[in-house]
């Protein structure tokens, strides 16, 4: 039999996302109203972890907080509490601090925590589990690319955003017969570029898991432009790749748990099609705009529920588990089972096989 809880510990780790307001919320109402827990939260991810920079979360302070984007709590996607980054002798050596992190927890009262993030945040939630940690987990990103779970929360508003953005591009596209690129996120799976793109009309969808040939691209534009089509739509994902080529690193970011940073293969793609067109095209890289501002409903919804589930798993004993949507339950899964494994899009699935069958072109065939 576990220890009774009675006081919680929240934080957000990772890159923002829309809906960790409304988890946040969700746990502390489930928390304090359902169970009479006292909830604390961890400012900064990891780093508010081992600074030991908490705040009381009662129920006024999560009080009108559901339609706000980003996270109260603040976040960080990187120090890494197994591997924590310290500067000697002119180099940076790495140390497991992590038992700092379980002090800090017990120093606070703390009986389990709920920790909201992705892949990178999630391993050190498990490697805390592995510790003894009672732990919950909740699936967070725009990316959607998280297993064992049908849909992360902040995808829905990223996929509405993009697809608004495809709308906007539309009208430039056919006002001045161009060819219009739209660069979205995603790392290393194209579920935003394939939901947004399905969405938001566009003539070619590439996305990581389905390696392109620019000419094939380019075979669909001009055949559009036999029809009188002087203008076409094309979505890419950040992670997209021709295919005999690589992934566009933009950036990296050498103490992030995943230091590679993607972007820019939009402009390519721009350059490459005008010259196999004959069109002017032009590239638009989204960037965090996708990432910001008020969640959708949808995603305020899931987040909700997924607060509300990460409580109920943890008040049921149920540690190092993540909370999951299969259909339309709430279900759990063992975090051991979910690290590490990237949810990538399957390039026979229904989605891509649809939208192939309207005429959508993947580069591929
Ligand atoms: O994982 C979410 C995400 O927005 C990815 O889609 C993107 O590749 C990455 O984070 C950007 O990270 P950063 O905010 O560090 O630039």
């Amino acid at each position: 039999m576990s220890k009774q809880i009675r006081k919680i510990g929240v934080m957000t780790g990772g890159g923002d996302c829309p809906g960790l307001n409304p988890v946040i919320r969700a746990v502390v109402r489930t928390a304090v109203l359902k169970y009479g827990l006292e909830v604390v939260g961890f400012r900064h991810g990891y780093h508010g972890l081992y600074h030991n920079n908490t705040v009381p979360l009662t129920l006024d302070a999560v009080s009108g907080i559901l339609p706000i984007g980003g996270t109260i709590l603040q976040s960080s996607n990187k120090d890494n509490l197994f591997a924590y980054p310290f500067p000697e002798n002119g180099q940076t050596v790495y140390r497991d601090v992590s038992d700092v992190g379980v002090e800090n927890i017990e120093k606070n009262g703390i009986d389990a925590m709920v920790i909201i993030g992705g892949d990178g945040t999630l391993t050190s939630a498990r490697d805390f589990a592995r510790k003894g940690v009672p732990v919950v987990g909740v699936p967070k990103t725009i990316d959607n690319d998280l297993a064992s779970t049908d849909y992360t929360f902040g995808f829905d508003t990223a996929v509405s955003v993009a697809s608004e953005a495809l709308d906007r591009l539309h009208t430039t596209a056919c006002s001045h017969d161009r060819i219009m690129v739209l660069e979205v996120m995603g790392r290393y799976a194209g579920w935003i570029a394939l939901a947004a793109g399905i969405a938001g009309g566009a003539d070619a969808i590439l996305i990581p898991e389905l390696p392109y040939d620019i000419n094939k691209v380019a075979d669909v534009l001009l055949e559009r432009k036999k029809r009188g089509k002087n203008f076409s739509v094309v979505v890419v994902a950040e992670g997209a790749k021709s295919t005999d080529g690589k992934m566009h690193v933009s950036k990296v970011i050498a103490d992030s748990p995943d230091p590679i940073r993607l972007g820019g293969i939009g402009t390519k793609i721009a350059e490459e099609l005008e010259a196999l067109v004959g069109l002017e095209a032009r590239a638009t890289i989204l960037g965090h705009i996708q990432r910001g501002g008020t969640p959708s409903s949808h995603d305020r919804i899931l987040s909700t529920r997924y607060g509300a589930a990460a409580v109920e798993l943890l008040m049921s004993g149920t540690f190092g588990h993540m909370v999951t949507l299969k259909g339309d339950n709430m279900c759990s899964a063992p975090l051991e089972e979910v690290i590490g494994k990237n949810k990538g899009v399957d390039p026979d699935c229904e989605l891509v096989r649809t939208a192939k069958g309207i005429g959508i072109c993947f580069g591929d065939e």
